[in-house]
């Protein structure tokens, strides 16, 4: 029944009484949808030419499809790269469904991050991420290959790295790095956990990419999240051991010797003009008790520790500008007043960081970890392994609202790992919440309702399975909240039901039926909900809202006993 009004629902839009709109994500700027479809594997011609810049800029499109066949133009090779992709969408066994759609991006930077050092994953999987994201049209991997988990590059300047930084004695991330010495090991040890690429195997990633209109930007971490540089180089932090917060010795001039080696290998073998140097959450401890950051902070006139970061900064941005790139960080790099006009800002604790980077001038990437970080619950703990932290599902991915102000570049989804071991595990958590960020970094605000959304997800579901995607199946759990006033309920997954009971008494398949926000009548009320689908049921959510209040669920009666932030 639920599938019969959701196609209908479909038919309307198309505004064709016979078959429902193809359900293209991201949502392009203008599509309309004729009844027929064409048949018999078109051949499309493709006109690139610059004369359209002004009207689909670098990578939009005009892509229509009749029965004479399929025409696209773009002012450039992006632009008709992204009109094939959405003639996939619009293709089924029967056809190319007639269409004529008019497309450009919101943002010219739409990132998936991929955190490949608490996990480590090989080539060939980041290559099926990449594939995905062309086909969401993402233009940018953020490839954050070394953190404390392992460094995983082998360097010709420094093999070091990954003979003593790439493998573990233990795989499970709170075992390696809550509960034991944090030991790495040396490659080859028997059954030791880890890996790492080498240069051709990065080669062949960014080749796989660029044919794929998607850069990959390189991140080196400076000066924090070192712990596997120093397993390797254990001089380059300060005092005999280091220390767990993984920082850099900021007086060590090896610290911006091993800068400028690694540095120079990483810009050789990137073909991107952008390298991520992190500059996230340095645990200051360290320098406060090291006499030879303190002797410098003396010499230097420092006040605080925070000095030593934003002086590390400034070394590490000449050598990046002296070579011709511009340098990403987190938004701890707005602590540097210095900061070169061709910076990029990835403001991760708050969008607000992102505005006020591009209020200084600065380039800023949005990419707020309440929202944006895909390592978070996108369901219930009660039916998932553990996640980091906090609760980002598919639907509120899709109410945010990244804002286009000038020098805001775009959105990125980023993919942490400490929770995300096997390949299985990580398409779970990227999908479908990977289709939700493209849609905010690709479409207009507006042009689709969560309604519509959630519904297109269904439909990109079973394909992206097809292509052997272990994804997440969009939850039938209730989510119950309320704005003071009115119970408002939904569910991810258009084909099941909500049913619920205000007495108290356990919902059952004949309970009431939700179908949309009603007045909470009393000034507590009690509500016991479940999804139904055919003789399925989900747990029931049981919870008690408080007329006048707002209540929105972030499920804190769960103690997730995670950590935050990898720290
Ligand atoms: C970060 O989450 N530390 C960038
Ligand atoms: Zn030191």
């Amino acid at each position: 029944m639920k599938r019969i009004a959701l196609i209908l629902g479909l038919a309307i839009l198309a505004g064709c009484g016979k078959a429902p709109a193809p359900a293209v994500i991201p949502t392009p700027m203008q599509e309309r949808y004729g009844c027929g479809t064409l048949s018999g594997n078109p051949e499309p011609s493709i006109e690139i030419d610059g004369k359209y810049l002004s009207k689909y800029g670098p990578e939009g499109y005009n892509l229509e499809v009749d029965r004479r066949g399929v025409r696209i133009k773009a002012a450039g090779k992006a632009g008709a790269f992204y009109a094939l992709q959405t003639l996939c969408q619009i293709s089924d066994s029967t056809g190319i469904r007639y269409a004529k759609i008019t497309d450009k991006p919101r943002f010219p930077y739409r990132g998936i991050h991929l955190d490949v050092s608490r996990h480590f994953f090989p080539k060939e999987e980041v290559m099926k991420i990449l594939d995905e994201m062309a086909r969401y049209k993402f233009n940018y991997f953020h490839f954050h290959f070394a953190d404390n988990g392992g460094w995983r590059i082998k360097l010709d300047s420094c093999p070091e790295l990954t003979r003593y930084g790439a493998f573990r004695k233990i795989e499970d991330w709170d075992t390696f790095w809550l509960h034991s010495p944090m030991e790495f090991c040396e490659e080859g040890t028997p059954e030791a956990y880890g890996g790492y690429y080498t240069k051709d195997e990065v080669r062949q990633i960014i080749e796989y990419a660029a044919e794929r209109h998607i850069e990959v930007i390189p991140e080196v971490e400076f000066p924090a999240h070192s712990n596997a540089v120093f397993a390797a180089y254990p001089d380059l932090t300060c005092g005999p051991e280091g220390y767990r917060g993984g920082e850099f010795c900021v007086a060590n001039e090896g610290t911006f010797e091993f800068a400028e080696k690694v540095l120079l290998e990483i810009m050789d073998l990137f073909p991107s003009k952008i390298v991520h140097i992190g500059g996230d959450e340095a645990r200051m401890e360290g320098w406060e008790n090291c006499p030879k950051c303190q002797k410098l902070m003396k010499e230097k006139g420092f006040t605080n520790t925070g000095d030593l970061q934003t002086y590390l900064i400034s070394r590490i941005q000449k050598i990046i500008l002296d070579n011709g790139h511009r340098m990403a960080g987190w938004d701890q790099l707005l602590e540097n007043e210095d900061l070169d006009s061709s910076s990029i800002v990835y403001a991760y604790r708050s969008d607000s960081l992102a505005y006020k980077a591009a209020g200084r001038g600065v380039n800023a990437v949005i990419t707020p970890g309440d929202v944006l970080y895909l390592d978070w619950f996108q369901a219930h703990p009660h039916y998932e392994r553990k996640a980091q932290y906090g609760y980002s599902p598919l639907h509120k991915i899709f109410r945010y609202e990244p804002q286009a102000r000038p020098n805001i570049l775009g959105v990125q989804g980023c993919m942490w790992t400490e929770y995300v071991p096997t390949e299985g595990h990580l398409e779970y958590m990227l999908f479908p919440r990977m289709l939700a960020v493209s849609e905010k970094g690709w479409s207009e605000p507006g042009t689709t309702t969560w309604e519509q959304f959630k519904n297109k997800v269904a439909t990109h579901i079973p394909e992206l399975k097809a292509r052997g995607l272990n994804i997440y199946d969009q939850h039938d759990m209730p989510e119950i909240e309320t704005d003071g006033k009115r119970v408002i309920m939904d569910h991810e997954n258009p084909y099941s039901e909500i049913r619920y009971t205000l007495d108290g008494s356990e919902p059952d398949a004949g309970s009431r039926l939700y179908t949309e926000p009603f007045p909470l009548s009393s000034d507590t009320l009690n509500i016991k909900a479940a999804a139904f689908s055919g003789k399925n049921k989900t747990f029931t959510r049981n919870i008690t809202l408080v007329r006048g209040k707002k209540y929105t669920e972030s499920y804190p009666e769960i103690d997730l006993h995670v950590s935050w932030m990898g720290l």
